[in-house]
């Protein structure tokens, strides 16, 4: 494989979301012609995309799941690569399960769809660590079952396995990166749909006592988003269609020394409040980024480093509130 993104017309569904806004960031920095934005700020904002658009990026406040209105935007715009990062967070599958799942399902169906009508050339799917469900046996391998614990989950293998039949049966030019849970900023803080990272962070910043859920024993792999960003971006010209990459930084941390790193970077010296465990949180998600390292080098972000320049992030967007 040999793709190229120099001068292509470039299209991010979810793109005012998290990471989504990472990769427009990038994007445009890497000397594509144009970068176009769907997202019908379900969780996205538009502040996130505020360097973007003042560069020239287009956002459509609208919805991926409308087959017509993906037809429409990818034709106006003649689009040659789609990055799908559109989703509606893990955490509302527990509030509207079928909602979180048909999201999934639908924006990945009507992407392949188009793609199969040669309506655009390559896309790059993003997939999610949760599809693993909970650790049979660490580091995680792209080998390893697929076992999702929740519907978001359910509906992100779903459409992976989709994009999977659509490339033996049409030669499409699609694959997948497989990120585990990214942490930086723009990351959701508010709300039920926030993470854990950000949830801590503003709970400090606002004179409330952190939380841990059940005992805080549950591992997770954490990777900076802008390292995300740059490892979908270096990977992009070398997948194989139909290919899968986990992305991660490989650095298993407990939820409960994760807190009491962030508490000592926040000088927060106070209680921190235990709640009962979420029902369906698996319990260990360590990546194997054996496949990664093996087709990109790659220096990842310390988990020390990036956390610091989380919590100044928050520390600065939520004073300006
Ligand atoms: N954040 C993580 O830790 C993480 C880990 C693994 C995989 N991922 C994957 O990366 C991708 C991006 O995740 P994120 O953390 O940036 O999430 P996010 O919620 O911040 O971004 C998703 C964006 O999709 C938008 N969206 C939802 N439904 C839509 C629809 N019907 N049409 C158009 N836009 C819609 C939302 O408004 C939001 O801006 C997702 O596919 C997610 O599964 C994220």
């Amino acid at each position: 494989m040999n793709r190229d993104i120099m001068g292509k017309a470039v299209l991010v569904t979810g793109g005012a979301g998290f990471i989504g806004s990472h990769l427009v960031d990038r994007l445009i920095d890497s000397g594509v012609e144009k970068v176009f934005i769907i997202d019908n700020m379900f969780l996205g904002n538009e502040k996130n995309l505020s360097n973007a658009l003042n560069k020239g990026a287009v956002l459509y406040k609208d919805d991926a799941e409308i087959y017509s209105t993906l037809e429409y935007i990818i034709k106006e715009n003649q689009i040659s690569i789609v990055f799908n990062c559109a989703t509606k967070a893990l955490n509302y599958s527990f509030v509207n399960p079928s909602n979180a799942y048909m999201t999934n399902v639908n924006i990945m169906v009507n992407l392949l769809e188009l793609q199969r009508k040669g309506l655009f050339k390559t896309l790059c799917h993003f997939s999610t660590s949760e599809v693993y469900g909970t650790a049979l046996y660490t580091p995680m391998d792209e080998k390893h079952p697929v076992d999702p614990t929740t519907t978001y989950a359910a509906g992100k293998a779903a459409a992976d396995i989709m994009l999977g039949s659509y490339v033996k049966m049409y030669d499409l030019d699609a694959f997948i990166v497989r990120p585990f849970n990214n942490y930086g900023p723009r990351q959701n803080y508010e709300g039920k749909l926030a993470g854990v990272i950000p949830i801590t962070i503003s709970k400090i910043l606002s004179g409330q006592m952190p939380e841990i859920h059940g005992k805080g024993l549950q591992k997770r792999d954490f990777i900076y988003v802008e390292d995300t960003a740059d490892a979908v971006l270096k990977l992009y010209p070398v997948l194989s269609p139909g290919d899968t990459v986990n992305i991660s930084a490989n650095g298993m941390i407990e939820i409960k020394d994760l807190i009491h790193k962030i508490t000592k970077i926040m000088n927060y010296e106070g209680q921190i409040l235990y709640k009962d465990r979420r029902v369906s949180d698996v319990d260990c998600h360590n990546a194997s980024n054996k496949k990664f390292l093996s087709i990109v080098p790659f220096d990842f972000t310390p988990l020390e480093e990036g956390l610091k320049k989380t919590v100044e992030w928050y520390n600065n967007h939520l004073q300006k509130r």
